[in-house]
């Protein structure tokens, strides 16, 4: 069986071809990726309806690059899976309007994909895939949250972000010390430099005992700390005391004015705040629940910090971690023709040739 996968749910074209033979695992066979995040990043953020006119520029072009790279023609494709959501619903609609087409075209089946399913599957596609049940840890730009998987389409969520999730902690802190967007992977090397220890930020939820998340307050945390190192730089140039009052507004003017070691260290204090929430309750997850696995999917789950923490902190108590492949941790078309595969494969959905399509912009994972 030959599965195209498409993904164009947010800021990247990602195509894919998954193949497999009866009830082997199956394998990516070629993929191809487009990140629009160049052009985003001059508005501080992605442009919806910029973004899907993107995806309409690349996912033809992506398509024959894989095809190509895989030794396969259209006609050689079973299924095509497109993301149905959640997501953008204009930049959906790119995915799944190409991929029905060329479903009805080539008189193939389509099927629709959830997003966060195809990264939690993710990790299948490495040297070392995970054994069902496992404790989930899926952190994306828009997702935080911890599931119990004891199979395909078998998902049980444990807890969730109140408000931000990680990846939007990232981000977020990352604006407003000036580093652009998406921040995340910036701030993350600037942090590789810093003092984790050097500035006492919160970790929200941490001692809530049960498994939801909360980052909007360290967002904030993290803003009037920004703004004490610029008013405590200033007054020491002028020679003065330190203000003693509390910065007020959302400006960090002077932030990168700041000595580049003590940019380092609020990003690195920022970074252990968000990675200890983060490992400390996949721990508690992986208590609740008895299980000795934990996978950890989605764009932080490319954080070196947080894999150093979990990795040590499982080796401790015998538990197996796995994670995608670091370039497939971040949005791709192969989970999405993975995902697609083993939902196939499990039997529990099929490929339909039917053509009208919706997508799903807000799609609970575990009402699939
Ligand atoms: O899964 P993903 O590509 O897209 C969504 O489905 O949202 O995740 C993107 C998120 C962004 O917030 C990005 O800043 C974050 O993942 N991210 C990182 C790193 N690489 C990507 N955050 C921290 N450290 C990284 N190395
Ligand atoms: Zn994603």
């Amino acid at each position: 069986m030959l599965v195209l996968g498409i993904e164009s749910s947010c800021d990247e074209t990602g195509v894919a071809l998954v193949h497999w033979h009866d009830q082997s695992m199956p394998k990516l066979l070629s993929h191809a990726l487009y990140s629009q995040i160049d052009m985003h990043q001059a508005f501080g953020g992605v442009v919806p309806e910029l973004a899907s006119r993107d995806h309409i520029r690349r996912v033809l072009p992506l398509t024959q690059e894989v095809l190509l790279a895989g030794n396969r023609t259209l006609s050689d494709v079973d299924v095509v899976a497109y993301t149905r959501g959640p997501g953008l619903a204009g930049a959906l609609l790119v995915g799944a309007g190409v991929a029905c087409a060329l479903g009805a075209a080539l008189d193939k089946p389509v099927l629709g994909v959830h997003h966060l399913e195809g990264h939690l599957l993710s990790p299948f596609l490495s040297a070392d895939p995970p054994e069902f049940p496992f404790v989930a840890l899926l952190v994306s730009g828009g997702h935080t949250q911890l599931m119990r998987v004891d199979g395909v389409g078998r998902y049980q969520l444990l807890g969730e972000t109140i408000d931000d999730a990680a990846g939007e902690a990232f981000d977020k802190s990352a604006k407003l010390m000036g580093l652009g967007y998406p921040g995340g992977p910036a701030l993350a090397k600037m942090a590789e430099q810093g003092d984790a220890a050097a500035y006492a930020l919160p970790r929200p939820l941490l001692k809530s005992g049960n498994l939801d998340f909360s980052f909007a307050g360290l967002k904030t945390a993290v803003l009037v700390q920004a703004q004490r190192m610029v008013a405590a730089e200033r007054a020491q140039l002028l020679g003065q005391q330190p203000p003693q009052v509390q910065p007020t507004g959302s400006s960090t003017a002077g932030f990168d004015a700041l000595p580049i070691a003590q940019q380092c260290d609020l990003a690195a204090s920022t970074q252990a705040a968000i990675v200890e929430v983060l490992a400390k309750k996949s721990l508690l997850a992986l208590k609740h629940t008895g299980l000795q696995r934990l996978v950890v999917a989605g764009g932080v789950g490319a954080n070196r910090a947080l894999r150093e923490q979990l990795n040590a902190a499982c080796a401790n108590r015998s538990v197996r971690v796995h994670y995608p492949e670091l370039h497939l941790c971040t949005d791709n078309g192969a989970m999405i023709a993975m995902a697609a595969a083993m939902r196939l494969q499990s039997g529990l959905q099929q490929a339909s040739k039917t053509y009208a399509f919706d997508v799903k912009p807000r799609w609970p994972l575990d009402s699939l």
